[in-house]
């Protein structure tokens, strides 16, 4: 019997590689680069098993794939894949949430951290030789212990950033459609607040929200111009939550104080207003992006793939209703 064909968009770590070469007949993009839509249509023609790394996967793809039975997406989110073109075709379409929930969350709190207290501006500062005596105002801040953290989506990694908050002994206000259990709250010391007054009394304003038609610039100038002047928005969930040119406005005019951001609306391409501002640390979509936590993503990915193509059910399938 042969094995089931399968293509791999990005080199992906050796065990997760391995994983899936004793059970399939794999080929993977040698390259870490995008596949324009040629080349990867091209390679999905014969597949049964596509893992993505980043790449869209749109009906183009889908139209010249008869063969494709599941798409084990390396990622939490999967707005890149046409989830609902998927479904039609009786796709599988997995994810690979939990193992990268804390990392995001670091990041995201990292980013909070390096904006208030301005470590990239300082970072420069040094490498730049200004620092020839130490000067009482210099690069001030602002505080994080104490301060109001506002959650906006509380799913896996909104709670884990309200955990991280708790050692900063913050107040922990959040928004979401979903309210979580009351037990829940108390664990995470945080309070449930509509919309508007978490916009109007975060310090810190951090989104964790997945990029759907109803979060597409879920934080545009209405909400913005919400926000306190001191206020610090961070986001490492997707960048078309938020309208990039109403941020840019915000931030150029002081509007809010600052920004940490690692989520772009045009990826890989940034604001160039952005790249000017002093008062924001920007990171390449590097959320998830430890050792431990992109191997951790690569086996689960291959678990679902694997499950799928031998006939089990996956771990994450994003549409199980097409699951016997
Ligand atoms: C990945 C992510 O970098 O999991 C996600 O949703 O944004 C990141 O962990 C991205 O999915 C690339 O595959």
């Amino acid at each position: 019997m042969s094995l089931p064909k399968v293509f791999i968009t990005r080199p992906l770590p050796h065990p997760a590689v391995e994983r899936l070469a004793t059970r399939c007949d794999c080929k993977m993009h040698p390259e870490d680069a995008p596949l324009d839509l040629q080349r990867l249509t091209e390679a999905c023609r014969e597949v049964e098993g596509l893992m993505v790394v980043g790449a869209r996967v749109g009906h183009e793809v889908l139209e010249h794939a008869p063969r494709l039975r599941v798409i084990a997406n390396v990622g939490v989110g999967y707005d890149n894949i046409d989830v609902n073109a998927c479904t039609r075709r009786r796709i599988v379409v997995t994810n690979t949430p939990d193992v990268l929930t804390e990392t995001t969350a670091d990041l995201s709190f990292a980013l909070l951290m390096a904006v208030a207290r301005r470590v990239v501006e300082g970072d420069r500062y040094v490498r730049e030789g200004r620092w020839r005596y130490t000067l009482w105002e210099c690069l001030w801040g602002a505080d994080i212990y104490g301060k109001t953290l506002g959650v906006y989506g509380l799913g896996r990694i909104g709670k884990a950033v309200a955990r991280r908050a708790r050692g900063f002994s913050m107040r922990v206000l959040y928004y979401d459609i979903v309210r979580p259990t009351f037990a829940l709250e108390q664990e995470l010391g945080a309070q449930f607040v509509d919309r508007e007054t978490l916009l109007r009394e975060a310090d810190f304003l951090t989104l964790h929200v997945p990029l759907t038609p109803a979060t597409h610039h879920l934080i545009s100038v209405r909400e913005l111009a919400l926000l306190k002047p001191t206020a610090f928005l961070i986001n490492a969930a997707r960048g078309k939550v938020v309208d990039e040119v109403a941020l840019v406005e915000a931030l150029e005019s002081r509007r809010i104080a600052g920004a940490g951001l690692d989520v772009f609306e045009q990826e890989p391409q940034v604001h160039p207003v952005l790249l000017t501002l002093p008062n924001v640390v920007l990171t390449p979509h590097v959320g998830s992006a430890t050792y431990e936590t992109r191997l951790a993503m690569a086996m689960l990915a291959a678990d679902n793939l694997l499950a799928v193509l031998e006939g089990c059910r996956p771990p994450n399938p994003v549409n199980p209703e097409i699951l016997a």
